[in-house]
């Protein structure tokens, strides 16, 4: 079927479930995203999974791996694709350009957003993996998806402007292509880099870029000539894995080997429930300069399981390090206790585990007692030699952007 309107409306048992679990999760919200949700069937576009792992909310299709078996391309778990789709704000009618097609999933999705009087580009660097995504749109009906091999960092000038540009790998700087191919009033949704990575939906005022909604998330990084990788540092064996986006120097010796060293565990008396909010925390860690060694940290399953390392949030939380010391965050459950899900702990590994987990532990009271729900954040990308001055504290320097990130408060601390 080719006629611009949704293909139907699955039926199946976990395709429903899927919708409503996101919704249940406040992860959907909009009527026009969960019609699209439902129409596109994505067992369709990952044919290799088990149904409950194609409609898994938060599982990711790996479709691609190289030699060395790290991950080429995959459909990213459907949580993340409606955050951004959510972030988006596609309408009907918009031309939309995504860069990293990979299944085609997500393309076939903003097919439904923008209906017949819209158009969808989708641009993949993989030839297979491109070709793959085109044959899967014209099979399950989204065949005027206009689907193209080539580097996603140039856009698609030609096809453009665009009234929204999704980047659906993750961005260590931000594409000139990609800001000029935007029509007046356009918004580019993109997965950064960062310490703690976050999709940002930005727009422009003025010479600059301002974020309207930011999205924890994790991502394939954008590749290509010359681009950036980011470093994996291993901690005991793949007990932790420590992914750094920045040239800081570090101990990666001693940090592998430093769950042999001292443990220590400092409670925080913060309490943070399952609810917004940490996302907050995770930018507030990032933006400030005292955070030891904040970056992302994600558990070994066999680790986990064993009670080497207990974090609160084993596929990815917030991670600390300094020297030959790793600390994570954890709860009493966590850390095989009763009771309180809520109050976090600082665990630390290594010859400097008490200072680290108390100086950790300080940053989240400040946080609890100074900042925590008296403000809002929001982000700012600054090209390089614009006039406009960077406002708030600078949370990255690429060759050609300045982000920085503002918090305006909303009541009185006093
Ligand atoms: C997480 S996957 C995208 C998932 C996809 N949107 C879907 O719905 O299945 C990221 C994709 O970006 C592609 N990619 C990475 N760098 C790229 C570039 N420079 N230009 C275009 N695609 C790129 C990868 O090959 C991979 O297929």
């Amino acid at each position: 079927m080719d006629s611009g309107t949704a293909p139907g409306v699955s039926t199946l048992e976990p395709h429903e479930a899927m919708v409503t679990l996101l919704r249940q999760h406040h992860v959907l919200h909009s009527p026009q995203v969960e019609a699209a949700l439902r129409a596109v069937e994505r067992h369709r576009f990952v044919p290799e999974a088990t149904l409950e792992d194609a409609y898994g909310v938060y599982t990711s299709v790996t479709i691609k791996r190289d030699a060395a078996g790290s991950v080429l391309s995959s459909a990213s778990a459907p949580q993340v694709v409606t955050a951004m789709l959510e972030q988006a704000g596609v309408q009907r009618g918009h031309r939309v350009l995504e860069v990293g097609a990979g299944t085609g999933y997500n393309a076939a999705l903003l097919y439904c957003l923008v209906g017949p009087a819209g158009q969808v580009v989708t641009i993949e660097s993989d030839r297979d993996v491109a070709a793959r995504a085109e044959a899967a749109l014209r099979a399950a009906g989204y065949g005027r998806v206009v689907v193209r091999h080539g580097d996603g960092r140039a856009g698609a000038a030609g096809l453009g402007p665009f009234d929204r540009i999704l980047v659906t790998a993750g961005a260590f700087d931000i594409e000139e292509a990609w800001l000029h191919q935007l029509a007046p009033g356009g918004r580019l949704v993109v997965p950064l880099r960062l310490a703690w990575p976050l999709a940002a939906a930005f727009e422009r005022r003025r010479e600059h870029w301002v974020s309207v909604s930011t999205e924890t998330c994790g991502f394939i990084p954008v590749t290509g000539p010359g681009a950036r990788v980011p470093r994996a540092v291993d901690v005991g064996g793949g007990a932790l894995v420590l992914r750094l986006e920045d040239d800081r120097p570090v101990d990666a010796a001693g940090l592998h080997d430093c769950l042999k060293g001292p443990r220590a565990v400092e409670w925080t008396g913060v309490r943070v429930d399952d609810g917004p909010g940490w996302e907050a925390l995770h930018l507030w860690l990032m933006a400030d300069p005292r955070t030891p060694g904040f970056t992302k940290v994600s558990a070994g399953q066999d680790a986990v399981a064993s009670g080497v390392v207990q974090p609160l949030m084993p596929w990815g939380g917030p991670g600390f390090h300094r020297g030959a010391t790793v600390a994570y965050l954890a709860n009493r459950r966590g850390l095989g206790g009763e009771g309180d899900r809520f109050e976090i702990a600082v665990v630390a590994h290594g010859s400097g585990a008490t200072a680290l987990a108390d100086d950790v532990a300080a940053r989240l009271r400040e946080w609890n007692t100074t900042w925590r729900g008296r403000g809002a954040h929001h982000l700012e990308l600054h090209p390089r030699g614009s006039g406009d001055t960077t406002s708030g504290t600078v949370i990255a320097e690429r060759d050609r952007h300045i982000l920085s990130a503002v918090w305006t408060p909303t009541t009185s601390a006093a």
